[in-house]
């Protein structure tokens, strides 16, 4: 397989922004940057070999450097929401940005996603990849411990593009790491309302109208929400007020990665599943998304796409009884994610 590297474009600092393409012998080719960790593109067949780009995004650095709601990017220090942008920690008050009304969303004001990873690509017989590593200094967006995190993408012969993160502290911290792509397997042309979504979730995380946890987990019991079965998401989101932006809480029967959901497209017959080892899986289908001009002079427009992310419940830090997001100095975090595409 093969890695290519190129010049993406300059930041306001003069540094380097690059870009790095996988491909693989199947017709997949993923194209990615150091900043932020995104993945730019992802050309992918149809059940004629056409190939669709499948994900939302920008055509220059300059796109990336204005704001977005996080397309394509690595989301870090902690994805999601933390009620009233702060969190009690070993007796300490720690006090974060507020940038989603009085709440704190995705990491803060320059997150993971508006930083340059060190990056270094690599390929071998049936994989190739970028390993990018970010050293997060202790108090950074108000978080305490100086963090070294690692992000491993990869994409094999197998069209499975994984993303493998690692992270260690020198301090007790939360983390919650996502990748944040904007989906669509027909080249984001119409809607997602001809995409079918299954979700392998029993519950989900109930949140009030900042989309804060209340505490409270729900069991699924039928209606929209109830994704265990294939459904068309054009039928089922019309019986939601704004569209789904919900914490799905994964029925795992085994250790390591987990079948957590799948997206199929029946007219090109591209399917995408998203296996992972996080408890939760945020579906947001992009209630929030308008008024941007994306790659090839497209509108973004709300319901365009949609975002699987694999992550720790919101709010973890302020409720106790949700699965613990707390890093130690003696842990190692660890968080493999994998897309693997098809075609049916
Ligand atoms: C959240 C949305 C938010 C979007 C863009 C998603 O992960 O669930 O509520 O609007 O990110 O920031």
């Amino acid at each position: 397989m093969k890695v290519e590297t190129s010049v993406f474009g300059r930041l306001s600092n003069q540094e380097e922004a690059q870009v790095f393409t996988l491909q693989n012998s199947q017709g997949i080719t993923v194209r990615l940057t150091n900043l932020g960790g995104t993945i730019i593109s992802i050309l992918a067949p149809d059940r004629k070999g056409k190939l669709e780009d499948i994900v939302l995004g920008f055509d220059s650095v300059e796109g990336y450097l204005n704001p977005h709601p996080y397309i394509g990017t690595i989301v870090g220090r902690y994805a999601n929401r933390i009620g009233s942008a702060k969190f009690m920690l070993d007796g300490t008050e720690y006090k974060l940005a507020q940038n989603a009304g009085k709440n704190h969303l995705h990491g803060g004001m320059k997150g993971y996603d508006k930083v340059l990873w060190n990056s270094s690509p690599y390929a071998d017989l049936d994989r190739a990849g970028i390993m990018m590593s970010y050293h997060s200094y202790d108090m950074e967006e108000g978080y305490p411990g100086n963090l070294k995190v690692d992000v491993h993408f990869s994409l094999n012969e197998a069209s499975e593009l994984t993303i493998e993160y690692c992270a260690t502290t020198d301090k007790n911290t939360y983390l919650n790491l996502t990748h944040h792509g904007y989906f669509n397997l027909n080249g984001a042309r119409n809607t997602i309302y001809d995409h079918e979504i299954q979700i392998n979730a029993g519950a989900y995380v109930e949140t009030d109208a900042d989309l804060i946890p209340t505490g409270k987990i729900i069991k699924l019991k039928g209606g929209p929400l109830d994704l265990r079965k294939m459904k068309s998401i054009g039928t089922e989101i019309v019986k939601l007020e704004n569209g789904y932006d919900h914490c799905y809480i994964i029925d795992r029967i085994k250790d390591g990665p987990e079948l957590a959901a799948a997206v199929y497209h029946p007219s090109s017959g591209r399917k995408m599943e998203l296996f992972t080892t996080e408890p939760a899986v945020q579906f947001y289908s992009s209630n929030f998304l308008t008024g941007l001009q994306g790659k090839g002079n497209f509108k973004y427009r709300k319901h365009l796409a949609l975002c699987l992310e694999a992550q720790h419940y919101p709010d973890s830090p302020n409720q106790p009884h949700f699965p613990s997001t707390l890093l130690k100095p003696d842990d190692i975090y660890r968080q493999k994610t994998i897309h693997k595409f098809s075609v049916e």
